[in-house]
C-alpha cells in the first residue's frame, strides 16, 4: 500500500513554519474539536476527487476548460438556500456559454462549501487607536470589531464543517435533481440577454445556443437524459487552516493514498506558498488536485521548485497554476513563466485569476475592482498563451449570484458612489451575477473569433 511521498505524514507539516494560523487561546479546546473532526464523515470521497483530476488533465491539453468561482470568503450567516442556489445558477449559466463557445466540456469548481478561512496582511487591525486581532474568516473568529468577537474560537472549525456539509448537500440535490438542466439554464441566459443593456451584442450567441439545444431535442436527445438533465459541481477552497485540513485527511481504502476530504480541490495562497513552509509540506502529500497562486513578484526558480515538489511525477491534472498578476503586469511577467514550464514539459492547468492583483480603494473607501481591468487581465492572459503556444486552461473568479455592488463597471456601469448600495462582502469584492455572465459572454466572443 502506498502511503505518501518520502517522510510525509498528515502531521509532518508541524515540523515546518506555518504562516497565517490563528493564535488559539485554549489548546485543549482545539484538540477536542480536531478529534471530533477526524472521526466525522469526509465531506467528499476519493473517487470524486480522482474524477476531478481526470477532468483537469483534459484542461492541460485544451480538451476541457476550468471554471472556478465563488465568494472570496464564505460567511456562516450567508449559508442559505437562495444564496447557494444563485451562485450555482450563475456558474451553470456561464458554463453553458463557455461550453458552446469553446466546443469543449467546462469543469465547474466552486469556491464554496469550505472557503471559510482567510489569510491577512497583518495579525492585528487598528481602528481609531484600538488594536484587535485581525478577522481571519468565520472558521476562526467573527468580523465584528470587538475584543470578544475577534478571539479565535476552535468551535467555529466544527461549525465550518457543518456549514460545508449542508452546502454540499443542497448542491448535490440541485445538480442531480434537474435544477441545472440545460434547457432551464439556457432559459436563464436568454432572460439575462434580454435584460442587459448590452443585450444585442450577446443576442446572437444566445440564439445559437438555443438553436443547438432545439436541434438535439429534434433528433431525439430527450430532456431527461443525464447529460442534459444533470450536472456536477466540484468544491474547492484555500487550504489555509492546517489543523482543520489535517483532521479532514483520510486514507483511501482502495488505493492506500491520502486525500484531504474537506474539498475536491485545494489551493495554496500567494502568502503561504513558501518552499520550506508547512502548507507546501502538507499539500505535497495529499492526492487531491492542487492550485498554486502565483503573483506578479514571483521568483522563477522558486516556482520551478514548487512545481517539482508538488507534482514530482508530472501527473496531468494534479497541478493548476492560478496566475493573479494584475492587468498591467501580465504581458511582462507571464511569458517567462510559460516558457520555462513549457521547456520543462510540465503538465499544468493554466488558470487566470483576474481579481486579486486588480484591487484598489474607491473614493468612497470601498475595496473594489473594475470590470474592465478584470477583462483586460483575462484578454491578455488568453493572448499571451496563444502567442507562446501554451494553453489557457481556465478562469478563477470571485463572484456571487446576488445583485451586489462590489466591483465597478460592467454593462450597468456601477460607479464609485453606487458601491455602498449593496456592498456585502466581508473580504474581497465580487462580480455580481450580471457582471459574471458578461465575463462569460466576452470570453466566448474572444475564443470564437
Ligand atoms: C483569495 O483567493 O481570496 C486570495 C487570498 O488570493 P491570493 O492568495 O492569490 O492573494
Ligand atoms: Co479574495
Amino acid at each position: 500500500m502506498s502511503t505518501g511521498p518520502d517522510n510525509w505524514t498528515k502531521s509532518s507539516w508541524k515540523k515546518f513554519t506555518a504562516l497565517q494560523q490563528p493564535n488559539w487561546p485554549d489548546q485543549d479546546a482545539v484538540d477536542k474539536v480536531l478529534t471530533d473532526l477526524s472521526t466525522l464523515p469526509p465531506l467528499v470521497f476519493a473517487g470524486e476527487i480522482r474524477s476531478l483530476k481526470e477532468l483537469l488533465a483534459k484542461a492541460v491539453t485544451g480538451d476541457a476548460f476550468l471554471l472556478q468561482g465563488g465568494d472570496c470568503s464564505e460567511n456562516f450567516s450567508h449559508v442559505t438556500a437562495p444564496n447557494i442556489r444563485e451562485t450555482l445558477k450563475v456558474l451553470l449559466q456561464m458554463a453553458v456559454v463557455l461550453t458552446y463557445a469553446g466546443g469543449k466540456p467546462v469543469v465547474k469548481v466552486g469556491r464554496i462549501a469550505g472557503q471559510f478561512a482567510k489569510p491577512r496582511s497583518a495579525d492585528m487591525e487598528t481602528i481609531d487607536g484600538i488594536e484587535l486581532p485581525s478577522y481571519r474568516g468565520d472558521m476562526v473568529n467573527c468580523a465584528e470589531f470587538t475584543p470578544e468577537s475577534r478571539v479565535p474560537n476552535p468551535k467555529y472549525m466544527l461549525k465550518g464543517y457543518n456549514m460545508a456539509a449542508s452546502t454540499l448537500n443542497l448542491l448535490r440535490a440541485f445538480t442531480r435533481g434537474g435544477f441545472g438542466s440545460l434547457q432551464r439554464v439556457q432559459a436563464w441566459n436568454q432572460e439575462f440577454v434580454a435584460g442587459s443593456p448590452l443585450g444585442r451584442s450577446y443576442d446572437r450567441l444566445g440564439k445559437q445556443i438555443s438553436q443547438a439545444i432545439r436541434f438535439m431535442e429534434t433528433i431525439g436527445i430527450s430532456a431527461d437524459t443525464p447529460q442534459i438533465n444533470q450536472t456536477q459541481l466540484f468544491t474547492s477552497h484555500e487550504a489555509l487552516l492546517l489543523q482543520y485540513e489535517e483532521a479532514m485527511t483520510r486514507q483511501d481504502h482502495i488505493t492506500g493514498d491520502w486525500y484531504d476530504c474537506s474539498a475536491h480541490m485545494l489551493w495554496i495562497g500567494e502568502r503561504t506558498r513558501q518552499l520550506d513552509g508547512a502548507h507546501v509540506e502538507f499539500l505535497r502529500g495529499v492526492h487531491n488536485p492542487l492550485g498554486l497562486k502565483i503573483g506578479p513578484n514571483y521568483d522563477l526558480d522558486d516556482v520551478k521548485r514548487l512545481v517539482e515538489k508538488l507534482n514530482p511525477h508530472n501527473e496531468a491534472g494534479r497541478l493548476t497554476i492560478i496566475t493573479r498578476l494584475g492587468m498591467k503586469n501580465v504581458e511582462k511577467v507571464l511569458p517567462p513563466l510559460l516558457r520555462e514550464m513549457k521547456r520543462e514539459g510540465q503538465n499544468i492547468v493554466w488558470n487566470c485569476d483576474p481579481m486579486h492583483a486588480n484591487t484598489y480603494t474607491a473614493k468612497t473607501g470601498h475595496k473594489t475592482r473594475n470590470f474592465n481591468d478584470i477583462l483586460s487581465e483575462i484578454t491578455c492572459f488568453f493572448e499571451t498563451h496563444w502567442s507562446e503556444g501554451t494553453i489557457p486552461g481556465g478562469i478563477h473568479l470571485e463572484m456571487t449570484g446576488n445583485n451586489v455592488t462590489e466591483c465597478t463597471g460592467g454593462a450597468h456601469n456601477i460607479n464609485d458612489e453606487q458601491l455602498s448600495s449593496n456592498y456585502l462582502t466581508s473580504c474581497d469584492p465580487r462580480l455580481n451575477a450580471e457582471q459574471s455572465l458578461e465575463v462569460a459572454f466576452q470570453i466566448a466572443d474572444m475564443i470564437r473569433s
